[in-house]
């Protein structure tokens, strides 16, 4: 295999945690993150996830950049290769090929996600938000819940968005729009979090999301967090792997990884408050699952001056956080189509889109025409997120774990993470016993083999 074809790389260091965080920062935060504490009982799960990111997520993260940087390939030819100098099974490889299904699958439902929000934009700039209620706001989401067609276009636009700028390459698309996007997200989060202080009840938010009742924990929830801890930051598919294989030798990787969870923690914490304080404040439900935000933030809008144009812009930049986002999660299937089965970039763009765009058809129908559809008593849309959120998710994240602190050579990784010996040591540690025990202990809890 020749693997001197021009990969591309970051600019910088800079560069590359921007592109990392854009990866890092989007629907999940914005959309899921809320609904899933409001699900789960508030600051009992935002306890637990916050636990997940600092015990598992980071030094997950860690791994995964180290080794893509190591291999300087896409993730299934990245685990033959480390596989290989470390004179370990080739089998090592399926790990990046379930990184690749878990793309196809996540990016599915995603993108239809993505497209409630495109509606939601052209919605907001229309004006349609003005003098909403609640129960205006309910009646909308269901509307376009019921529609297919409307549904179907939108992921359509989505997908041909996603699709187009992985075909051009990421690197110069991907870097300049996390460059411009970033900032600018953070400037309308604060904006959002600021109007929740002044017209909603951030007290009640405060306290729904950080006073914990731990008697509502359950090891459902325990999964659920550890699976959005995955989903937040990317990990356990390859995304980050794919973004540090185009990275340079000499940065420094524990940093990088402290900034990029740092990022995507505030966002969440932010996005959570905002939601919160505005559905206290107008008396809503905050156990609303999918439809959390769109049933809440549209009633904010509806109700300020000038507030076409904020909840545009807010529309706007979460389909951007989505947009840096979803190229992630198409990146490592692309480019292992372009250098194992030698693609051409477009093509590969082309095979890897259309089959998504079906399963996301199949996701979307499951909000209407095929309603009674059930896998495991769950609905396509949701067998697909549980699916590949609590379980490849997590499963590819502990083999890459593993695989990084127990089968490569431990002087590999001290080339890689060139840490004092104490930080190595604590990395080294959180990669060999606490990640992989505490995922494995969640899914024994999970499935009820434990006790
Ligand atoms: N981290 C993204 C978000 O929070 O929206 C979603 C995501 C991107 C998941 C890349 C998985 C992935 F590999």
């Amino acid at each position: 295999m020749d693997f001197t074809m021009d990969r591309g790389q970051w600019s910088g260091r800079g560069a590359f945690v921007l592109a990392a965080a854009g990866s890092a920062v989007g629907l999940g935060n914005i959309w899921k993150f809320p609904y899933l504490a409001g699900e789960h009982g508030g600051g009992a799960f935002v306890l637990v996830y916050l636990a997940c990111v600092a015990v598992v997520g980071v030094p997950v993260m860690m791994t995964e950049i180290m080794l893509g940087r190591r291999a300087q390939r896409n993730p299934v030819a990245a685990m033959a290769h480390l596989a290989r100098e470390a004179g370990a099974s080739s089998a090592w490889k399926l790990v990046g090929v379930m990184g690749v299904v878990a793309g196809a699958i996540i990016l599915s439902f995603y993108s239809v996600v993505a497209g409630w929000i495109i509606d939601y934009l052209v919605r907001a700039a229309t004006g349609s938000f003005a003098g909403l209620d609640p129960g205006g706001a309910e009646a909308a989401l269901e509307g376009l819940l019921g529609n297919p067609h409307e549904q179907a276009l939108w992921h359509s636009v989505f997908m041909l968005l996603t699709m187009g700028v992985v075909a051009c390459g990421v690197m110069r698309g991907l870097e300049r729009a996390a460059r411009i996007m970033m900032p600018a997200l953070a400037a309308i989060m604060l904006v959002l979090t600021g109007y929740g202080l002044a017209q909603g009840d951030m007290g009640r938010a405060l306290a729904f999301m950080f006073a914990a009742d731990f008697t509502r924990i359950s090891p459902q929830t325990v999964l659920a967090a550890v699976g959005q801890a995955f989903f937040s930051l990317s990990l356990g598919m390859g995304a980050i792997m794919v973004y540090g294989s185009y990275l340079e030798r000499h940065i420094l990787i524990a940093r990088a990884t402290i900034y990029v969870a740092c990022a995507d923690t505030a966002f969440a914490l932010l996005a959570g408050l905002a939601v919160f304080s505005i559905v206290f404040a107008h008396g809503m439900a905050p156990a609303s699952g999918p439809g959390l935000i769109l049933k809440t933030l549209p009633v904010a809008f509806g109700g300020v001056p000038g507030g076409a144009l904020l909840g545009s812009l807010f529309f706007l930049l979460v389909v951007f956080a989505a947009w840096t986002s979803s190229i992630s999660i198409a990146e490592p299937g692309i480019a292992w189509m372009v250098e194992n089965l030698r693609l051409g970039r477009g093509r590969a763009c082309v095979i890897f889109g259309a089959l998504v765009w079906v399963l996301g058809i199949a996701a979307l129908l499951s909000f209407n025409l095929w309603q009674d559809v059930k896998l495991f008593g769950l609905s396509i849309f949701d067998a697909l997120d549980y699916l590949a959120s609590n379980i490849l998710l997590p499963v590819g994240g502990l083999l890459i774990v593993v695989f990084g602190s127990w089968v490569m050579r431990r002087t590999h990784a001290r080339e890689e993470l060139p840490l004092g010996e104490r930080w190595f040591g604590v990395w080294r540690f959180a990669a060999r016993y606490v990640a992989p025990v505490g995922v494995t202990l969640i899914f024994l809890n999970v499935t009820g083999l434990l006790g």
